[in-house]
């Protein structure tokens, strides 16, 4: 890796969540090799919090005057989507490299004009898509790239997220002319990219987008079925209303779960569930209901082990008692296998 000569100087632009939570660790994880020397944000008192709690030499109110005192080398954008392409063309203009939160602009139209701004060499903006780097996007592309899982024909695209009522508070959020649409914009947006530079271009959009249960001016469900120019289909939805219970460690390996790193979590502030924490066996999720389905053919075969399942409490499947007893049941106080999947009131 380039070992600069004096550490990049970062200027963060936007104090809030994502720069709190994600930019200041990442940089502070740089090993010296970037500094933030100052933080901008619109609310000065949140500007010098912030300032404060990061220990950065330097608040503003006024991303302009930064520029002009800081001469950063590169700017940080965290604001809200709709104050994204100002900031970017000012810190372009002013010969400052920009990286800057998701999505990059509210319309291509948009993007055309801040792209106008870059020039040959540099400076240039790039915006964050992570999850394009993840170790399992990284390990599909390089399959893709060998033909290890030969020519990719069908993709499933789909982007099942839980917000709440409280989550659309924020007043920038769910509204087109600050946020420019609603989880197609703001969260599958990730995984459309992510697809999208693993099987390349599209060709094709049909598509459909519905406001089905928050108070909000977009959408809260898109789906689509694309078709991409190597032949490949794929279907996508974006949903921020598929609330999923926390999850407890589906795994019956005792290894498996005792490394789970999210043992002591219970449920995250977004409402989904860590994957692995220990404890009791949750009932299974519906994509497990689907995995575990198989035929139960006498009372024998119930997953509990409790011996006193009557005969008239056989499953008709696995995934079918698993639902039905943890919707309308208490739970079974008997002795059960550490891995049974579900067990019937007895
Ligand atoms: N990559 C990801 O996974 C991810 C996750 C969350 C949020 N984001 C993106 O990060 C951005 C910020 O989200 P957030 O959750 O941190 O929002 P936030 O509301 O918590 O923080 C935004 C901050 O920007 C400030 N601000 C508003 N307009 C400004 C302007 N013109 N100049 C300077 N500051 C300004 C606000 O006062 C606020 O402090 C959004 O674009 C969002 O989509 C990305």
């Amino acid at each position: 890796m380039t070992k600069y000569r004096q550490p990049v100087r970062v200027a963060i632009v936007g104090a809030g969540g994502i720069a709190n939570g994600s930019h200041m660790p990442a940089v502070q994880a740089q090993d010296g090799e970037a500094t933030v020397v100052a933080v901008v944000d619109v609310d000065r008192g949140r500007a010098t919090d912030f300032a404060a709690r990061w220990n950065i030499p330097a608040a503003y109110d006024d991303v302009e005057q930064m520029l002009k005192e800081q001469r950063p080398d590169l700017a940080i954008l965290c604001t809200p989507p709709v104050a994204h392409a100002e900031a970017i063309t000012t810190c372009l203009d002013a010969g400052v490299w920009v990286w800057c939160e998701k999505p990059p602009t509210l319309s291509l139209a948009e993007y055309d004009a801040v792209a106008a701004h870059e020039r040959e060499g540099g400076p240039y903006a790039s915006y964050v898509f992570q999850h394009r780097f993840g170790s399992g996007a990284r390990a599909l592309r390089e399959q893709i790239r060998t033909g290890g899982l030969g020519a990719p024909l069908v993709g499933v695209c789909h982007t099942l997220w839980y917000r709440d009522d409280a989550y659309f508070e924020v007043p920038w959020r769910g509204k087109w002319e600050t946020e420019g649409g609603g989880p197609s914009m703001g969260h599958g947006i990730h995984q459309m990219d992510l697809m999208l530079s693993l099987m390349g271009e599209w060709t094709e959009v049909r598509a459909a987008m519905g406001t089905l249960a928050r108070d909000v001016e977009t959408e809260d469900v898109s789906m689509a079925m694309v078709r991409f120019a190597n032949g490949a289909m794929v279907s996508m939805v974006n949903s921020l209303l598929s609330r999923v219970r926390p999850a407890t460690c589906v795994s019956t390996s005792p290894r498996r779960r005792s490394s789970c790193p999210t043992s002591t979590a219970t449920t995250t502030p977004t409402g989904r569930g860590p994957r692995h924490p220990t404890g009791p066996r949750p009932p299974p999720r519906s994509w497990e209901r689907r995995s575990t389905t198989r035929p139960v053919r006498t009372p024998r075969s119930c997953a509990c082990c409790c011996g006193r399942c009557a005969p008239g409490n056989a499953p008709r499947s696995v995934a079918t008692t698993a639902a039905e007893s943890w919707a309308s049941s208490p739970p079974c106080t008997s002795r059960r296998r550490p891995d049974a999947p579900s067990h019937r009131t007895c």
